[in-house]
């Protein structure tokens, strides 16, 4: 997904230096923080770049020795957290990381520092710093105090299988979605993708809508109903976007075949129309695939696969 965000970065004025897997490093003016970018899960404040400090424990020294020589802005804080995550084989851990660069972050700014280890969480407004380690090198940056960006504030009601919010809003982007259309969301859990999506929406889905109407109190354009995705309650060929997380039988059980919703997309999306689909299936039968983009998501390699009736 790291092409949409950087498209979505460019849109709002900034410019990308690098994109690599999982990591983009940009510049822009700090307001593009009062509308923040959908598709990224989080952005951070570059404060340090360095080589990788290597594979084994020396790593950690040489990372506080970098971090305690390094000028700062200084940063106020009572309580200091970090977050690290590495790639590669190392002989250290990530929570090792953390508290090697922690521990001198807090001695400069006078602040109290909070390991995550054992599952602790630091107290709501300590001020979190990142540090991402692989063959590229080291980059710590200072994400402050707010919550992460793919927390949404609205997303206070889950179901299994539902998706992170900068995946449905990729997903969006990636479906083309102009102004005026209406999508459609067969299967929608918990409402992610109609919600990240700027336009009205129908939402439906055969185990309720409950948790998608809480989510959505802020969105009266999108309307919820409880329906089979294999019988829906549209005419033939009125639908623009189906935009949807199908069940794929692994976290969550599918009531019908994936030929069966196929066929009943098929014949509710107008002639051009689009399904935007998030799965494991090899093809999309009935569907012209305009294109392709696999992912990587929690362990599993599904395709977002955009096509056109
Ligand atoms: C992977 S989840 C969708 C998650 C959703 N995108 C979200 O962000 O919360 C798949 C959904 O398909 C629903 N489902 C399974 N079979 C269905 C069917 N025949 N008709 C409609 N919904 C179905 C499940 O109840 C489940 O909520």
């Amino acid at each position: 997904m790291e092409h949409v965000a950087a498209e979505e970065l460019r849109e709002r004025g900034c410019t990308v230096i690098t994109v690599s897997p999982r990591q983009l490093v940009f510049s822009g003016p700090p307001s593009v923080l009062e509308q923040p970018p959908r598709t990224v899960d989080d952005v951070f404040l570059l404060a340090l770049s360095a080589p990788d400090p290597g594979p084994t424990r020396s790593a950690l020294g040489a990372l506080s020795r970098l971090v305690a020589s390094t000028p700062f802005d200084v940063v106020e804080a009572t309580f200091l957290s970090v977050s690290a995550s590495m790639a590669g084989r190392r002989t250290y851990s990530r929570y090792d990381v953390e508290d090697a660069v922690g521990t001198v972050l807090a001695s400069r700014f006078g602040a109290v520092y909070v390991s995550r280890r054992n599952g602790r969480v630091p107290p709501a407004g300590a001020v979190d710093w990142r540090v991402t380690i692989d063959q590229r090198g080291v980059h710590i940056g200072l994400r402050g105090n707010r919550p992460p960006l793919h927390r949404r504030p609205w997303k206070v009601a889950s179901v299994p299988g539902t998706l992170h919010p900068p995946v449905a809003a990729a997903m969006v982007r990636l479906a083309g979605v102009r102004t005026g259309e209406v999508v459609v969301d067969p299967c929608c859990g918990a409402g992610t993708l109609l919600v990240e999506a700027p336009v009205p929406g129908v939402g439906s889905d055969l185990a309720g809508v409950a948790a998608a109407r809480v989510n959505a109190h802020h969105r009266p354009d999108i309307a919820w109903l409880t329906a089979d995705a294999r019988r829906l309650p549209y005419p033939d060929a009125s639908v623009d976007h189906i935009i949807t997380n199908p069940p794929w039988n692994r976290q969550v059980t599918a009531r019908g075949t994936v030929a069966e919703f196929l066929r009943e997309w098929r014949r509710v999306l107008r002639p051009g129309g689009r399904l935007t689909c998030l799965s494991p299936w090899p093809s999309l039968t009935g569907f012209h695939t305009l294109a392709r983009y696999p992912i990587s998501l929690f362990g599993q390699h599904p395709v977002i696969t955009v096509c056109q009736r």
